[in-house]
């Protein structure tokens, strides 16, 4: 990532060079990290920070779930990732909180020091077909009772990657989870919809990682005038929906052309989805003034 100039580091702004970690940080031995994923867009008045208050009130919360005492406030770290936007000159692009212990072996990370960092890079579209294969993973979702699901701790993510590597290597796009209950849960790095006629569905929160997308799409879903569901589905309900498409920050609205060997409609993106992209992409621009106040500009 040799084009990123400036991060923020433990209070500075300081060249990407300087980001060293340490070969025994505890974080990287036992995935003790926590880390939040935002996206910043351009729109008319300047680059605009989506959700930014809600993306650092998920991140504090995740840290007291590996025992972190940050010492500074949300404010300040709101404040952190606008300069970290606007002294990298970024127009539009993926920011990358991340808060770690440093040098300690052995599980408790009680006396390690902690280490804050701010990443921002351009990211364009994370996947990039309009609409993508699916594959229902042999590993199940992490059990609510064995992990924090709503923490974004870096650990929860070998369960991801373990899915994301079986289903590319049997040809899918991205991987979909069931919970420990048979139901559908969501793909390694995102929330799914399913649609049938004017009735949107989504898996309830408790067994998946709550998105903020996935909050702000169930927003402009029901402003749209579509009803939401938020509901237990089983592998064998997906034949009779109409459309698929899994939402995230990364992942922003991407339709899904099929599960296992399950077709919708064409194959392609459906016109439901292709709505609410739409009224997504709006949203994060700054169009509709109903959802300005989701947006922090960086001045
Ligand atoms: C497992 C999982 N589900 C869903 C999401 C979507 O969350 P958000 O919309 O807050 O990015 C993510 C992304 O962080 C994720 O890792």
């Amino acid at each position: 990532m040799n084009d990123i100039k400036f991060i923020w580091l433990n209070g500075d702004i300081v060249p990407y060079e300087k980001s060293g970690v340490s070969i025994l940080s505890h974080s990287l031995h036992y995935g003790s990290a926590v880390f939040e994923g935002i996206r910043c867009y351009k729109t008319e008045d300047g680059p605009a920070i989506f959700r930014l208050k809600d993306h650092i009130g998920r991140l504090f919360n995740s840290s007291s779930v590996v025992g972190m005492d940050i010492p500074y406030s949300r404010e300040d770290i709101i404040s952190a990732v606008i300069e970290v936007v606007k002294h990298n000159e970024l127009k539009e692009c993926y920011i990358r909180p991340i808060i770690f212990y440093g040098d300690k072996m052995g599980l408790l990370p009680t006396d390690a020091s902690l280490h804050f960092a701010i990443i921002a890079w351009e990211w364009d579209k994370y996947f990039k077909k309009e609409s993508v294969s699916v594959r229902v993973s042999s590993f199940k979702r992490i059990h609510p009772d064995s992990a924090v699901l709503s923490a974004k701790v870096s650990g929860h993510y070998s369960n991801s990657i373990m899915a994301s590597l079986e289903a590319r290597a049997s040809g899918y796009d991205e991987a979909l989870f069931l919970d420990h209950e048979g139901c559908i849960a969501e793909g390694p790095g995102e929330n799914i919809f399913f649609i049938k006629d004017d009735v949107f569905h989504t898996p309830r929160e408790g067994k998946i990682f709550p998105g903020i997308t996935r909050d702000s799409i169930i927003f402009i879903i029901n402003n749209m005038g579509f009803k939401v569901e938020e509901t237990d589905i089983k592998p064998e309900d997906i034949e009779g929906y109409d459309e698929a498409f899994f939402v995230g920050t990364a992942t922003e609205v991407n339709s899904i052309s099929k599960i296992d060997g399950h077709i919708f409609g064409e194959g392609g993106e459906g016109p439901k989805t292709e709505k609410v992209r739409d009224a997504y992409k709006a949203t994060v621009s700054g169009r509709l003034p109903a959802y300005k106040h989701w947006l922090d500009f960086v001045k």
